[in-house]
């Protein structure tokens, strides 16, 4: 895989151990042993990291490079995931207020259905939609995607992003 690419897939191996770790909180928080209050430190690390970090470079940048590229694509796969974003921001909003209730058992229930959606729309990127950029790209253009990736994560503020990879990863 190229650098571009490589770091995209490297976010979603961080978001995919977050996963793992929120469904153990939860099976705790659900038999009383954990406190559902510690659910918003989760909540944030979808909202910023899985949200905002890793959904803008590619609602910002490789998904409108591919559909300047390919109009099929552009209007399949490409729509689907946007509009697989948009509906992962709402489900994250629905688990905040069910948190912020302190009900644990159906933050669980939507945070399920959030996971599952969220691992699928995974899978299709890692095996579709990545495959498709590699092809569709030359080693330049993927170079300077991979720089203009970089700068966002500046811009966003590249040392709280370390920061959230490191808590999820220190388990
Ligand atoms: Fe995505
Ligand atoms: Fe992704």
């Amino acid at each position: 895989m190229t650098k571009a690419i490589d770091l995209l897939y490297d976010e979603h191996q961080i978001i995919t151990q977050a996963i793992e770790q929120v469904r153990a909180f939860l099976d705790e928080a659900v038999n009383g042993t954990k406190s559902i209050e510690e659910m918003h430190a989760y909540i944030l690390f979808f909202r910023h990291y899985a949200d905002k970090f890793h959904h803008y470079k590619e609602e910002e940048i490789l998904f409108p490079e591919m559909a300047k590229r390919n109009e099929l694509i552009a209007e399949g796969v490409i729509q689907e995931m946007l509009d697989n974003h948009v509906e992962f921001r709402q489900m994250i909003a629905d688990m905040e207020a069910s948190a912020s209730e302190g009900d644990a058992a159906k933050t669980q229930m939507q945070f399920a259905q959030y996971a599952e959606a969220l691992l699928d729309h995974i899978a299709v990127e890692n095996d579709e939609v990545f495959q498709m950029a590699e092809s569709l790209f030359s080693d330049d253009e993927l170079e300077n995607m991979y720089f203009r990736f970089v700068d966002m994560d500046r811009e966003l503020n590249d040392a709280k992003k370390r920061e959230m990879e490191a808590s999820i990863q220190n388990g």
